[in-house]
């Protein structure tokens, strides 16, 4: 029976798979050396590439996605599965994914909202850490070093105070790149709270609560400290830059090194001045965050019940049999990439992870991550290992883009079989019902949904 037994293995693995990530994150680099290392979707990434579309079909059940997917495409959404049939003749596999919806418009609505403040303001935050490490500043800090390089010999007073207010700014940088990590940290928290939000676990006025205190951490911490903290430091010690170029502009036969300190001073200022305006920004967005998560108060739960599918087409690429490329309706194909998978040598696969990425035209990726599994649940020896791999590709599950576990409660699956018998057209939100009410109604295995409608 996968009864409450399961609900309870479920909740454990939770805790495990979070500190289990929560300790590879802390062996790793910085959220800004991850940010900045893919900036754009990974190249070669290598997929598993001897999927078999026959092991492959059948149902799936989402363990979790990334909580940017969660809360934006599955919001308000439970018991999130999938099944997927080939159609060898017309060489496609069918897709239908359904969901069973557990909070109301408004709160779809909230959800979605605070998924995208997040994601905000780790845009935000990236654009800070590009500031610190690739910007202008770095020019302005290799400057310094080489006039310090060229002064040790005549001038090592002057040399040595440069490289004393190199390392201040570099000091500096480093506290606002470990900032920046906090609050990656803490928008993933919320993030996670968002999607417990979005699956209806009960506790709302709970989380709302935990949203806001992690929101007034980012402010009180690197918004309103750290930043201006580091950047006064940042600017006492470009002011003593600024005299010693003063000094060597007034002495024999060092102008022209006086000259490129100047230059250097105003690249150390353009951080100065533009950091600011986007730790303001970032305040803004997270007290937006806040005010729609407050705003759950007046959630309604309408419109819950239904079971909301769609159905789409996925394509394997002839010569790369790990990447799919999947169509719903009339959006754009979609990666479909198929990453890894558990049991390979079995008729089925027993899980598989699931990626998906795409450059933004503003900057940034998006990219859909799924652990999928054949149950309801998955063991944390297949979980935290798939977690690992996801991460030794170079896909980082931060900020905004949390790993975030999907609620397959153990009433789920029953009730969706329940919600197509009790079949209406308003109930669902795309075509191509009628064939999933079969399978639904009949609880059939994907195999033998395929056999029967083919001798139909
Ligand atoms: C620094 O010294 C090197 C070697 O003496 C010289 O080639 C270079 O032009 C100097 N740089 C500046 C900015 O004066
Ligand atoms: C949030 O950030 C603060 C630092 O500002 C940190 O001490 C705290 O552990 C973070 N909380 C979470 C849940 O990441
Ligand atoms: C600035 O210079 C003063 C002395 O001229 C020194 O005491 C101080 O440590 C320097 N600060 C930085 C940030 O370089
Ligand atoms: C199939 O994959 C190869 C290699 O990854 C790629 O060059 C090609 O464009 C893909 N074909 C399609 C139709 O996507």
């Amino acid at each position: 029976m996968e009864g409450r037994g399961s609900g309870m293995g479920m909740l454990v693995l939770v805790l495990v798979l979070v500190q289990a990530v929560g300790f590879a994150s802390c062996q790793s680099t910085s959220f800004c050396a991850n940010t900045l290392s893919r900036w754009t979707c990974p190249k070669d990434l290598p997929t598993f590439d001897k999927v078999d579309l026959q092991k492959y079909a059948g149902r799936w059940y989402e363990i979790g996605s990334n909580a940017f997917f969660k809360n934006l495409q599955e919001a308000g959404g439970t018991c999130v599965s999938a099944v997927y049939t080939l159609k060898s003749d017309e060489g496609y596999v069918e897709v239908f994914n359904s969901q069973t919806r557990v909070i109301g418009d408004l709160g779809v609505s909230l959800v979605r909202a605070i998924s995208a403040q997040a994601s905000q303001i780790c845009q935000g935050a990236r654009q800070i850490c590009s500031q610190i490490f690739v910007g202008s500043v770095s020019q302005g800090l290799s400057i310094v070093q080489e006039v310090a390089t060229n002064t040790s010999q005549s001038n090592p007073a002057d040399s040595s105070a440069l490289l004393e207010a190199k390392a201040m700014i570099e000091s500096a940088l480093g506290g606002i790149d470990a900032g920046l990590d906090s609050l990656a940290k803490n928008v993933s928290q919320m993030q996670i709270l968002n999607s417990q939000l979005s699956q209806a676990d009960g506790k709302a006025a709970d989380r709302v609560a935990q949203l806001s205190d992690l929101a007034a951490q980012i402010n009180a911490g690197v918004v309103d400290a750290i930043i201006p903290e580091k950047l006064a430091a940042i600017a006492a010690a470009r002011q003593n830059i600024t005299a010693i170029a003063g000094k060597l502009y007034n002495a024999p036969g060092t102008k022209q090194l006086a000259q490129l300190l100047f230059r250097a001073v105003t690249l150390i200022q353009d951080l100065e001045e533009s950091v600011p305006g986007q730790a303001a920004t970032i305040k803004a967005t997270v007290n937006g965050a806040v005010d729609a998560a407050a705003s759950f108060a007046y959630e309604k739960s309408e419109n819950v019940g239904g079971f909301v599918t769609i159905l789409g087409k996925a394509f394997q690429n002839s010569t790369d049999a790990g990447k799919l490329s999947v169509v719903f309706d009339s959006i754009a194909p979609a990666q479909y990439w198929i990453l890894k998978v558990e049991d390979e040598n079995s008729d089925d696969y027993g899980a598989a992870i699931v990626y998906g990425c795409s450059d933004l035209p503003t900057g940034g990726t998006y990219q859909p991550f799924f652990i999928l599994s054949r149950k309801p649940t998955l063991g944390e020896d297949v979980g935290i290992p798939f977690l690992q791999y996801a991460e030794s590709l170079g896909i980082y599950q931060d900020c905004h883009e949390v790993f975030a576990f999907s609620e397959q409660p153990a009433t789920c699956h029953s009730d969706q079989i329940q919600f197509a018998r009790g079949f209406k057209d308003k109930d669902f939100l795309f075509a191509g019902i009628r064939k999933a009410e079969f399978i639904c109604t009949e609880g059939l295995g994907m195999k033998d949904a395929a056999e029967l409608k083919t001798t139909q």
